[in-house]
């Protein structure tokens, strides 16, 4: 079920890197449909921002942020934050550096005081994908992507406007997934 999940068409196939580190830990069906689909939205948002972050690392980031609820899986269907730090000590144990790692502890805290813009756009990639809206978080991308603030505010929510609007979609992917097996 994880490979159906990895491989159905429709969304942007994950960085090889992290599709091995899913197998290779056993996620479940679920996780990797939630992956793809952040990630799938992390890649129409960075060719959006442009050359201006290290798309790589965010790209890496959206397919792995979650990759601590293989050991709580509880929270791929309940709240919790146990995943974040789980996540992060994880990636590390795999030999992932911490410049990758990251953004599996911080997709949860964007509004701390050393967040880079990587972080931001992973933590609104996995908001936007299913259309929640954060004026806050969104504030602080467009002030880092520059340029006149009303304007970019605006420009960014447009983008965000034509993303959230395959939500529907997305939701429906991911829940045909099983959260075991
Ligand atoms: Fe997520």
């Amino acid at each position: 079920m994880l490979s159906a999940a990895l491989d159905a068409p429709g969304f942007a196939p994950l960085p090889p890197r992290a599709r091995t580190l899913l197998e290779t830990l056993g996620a479940p069906p679920r996780l990797g449909a939630h992956l793809r689909v952040v990630h799938d939205v992390a890649v129409t948002l960075t060719g959006w921002v442009g050359p201006r972050v290290d798309v790589p690392a965010v790209l890496f980031g959206a397919a792995t942020h979650d990759i601590g609820k293989i050991l709580h899986p509880e929270e791929l269907s309940g709240p919790g934050s146990a995943h974040e730090l789980a996540g992060y000590s994880l990636l590390l144990s795999q030999g992932v550096d911490e410049s990758l790692a990251r953004f599996a502890r911080t997709h949860g805290s964007w509004d701390a005081a050393d967040v880079t813009f990587e972080d931001l756009l992973v933590t609104l990639a996995d908001k936007v994908w299913k259309g929640k809206r954060l004026p806050e978080l969104e504030q602080r991308v467009a002030a880092r992507l520059g340029g006149a603030p009303w304007e970019t505010f605006l420009a960014l929510d447009d983008e965000l406007e034509r993303i959230a609007a395959g939500a529907d979609e997305r939701l429906a992917f991911q829940a045909a997934y099983p959260t075991s097996g």
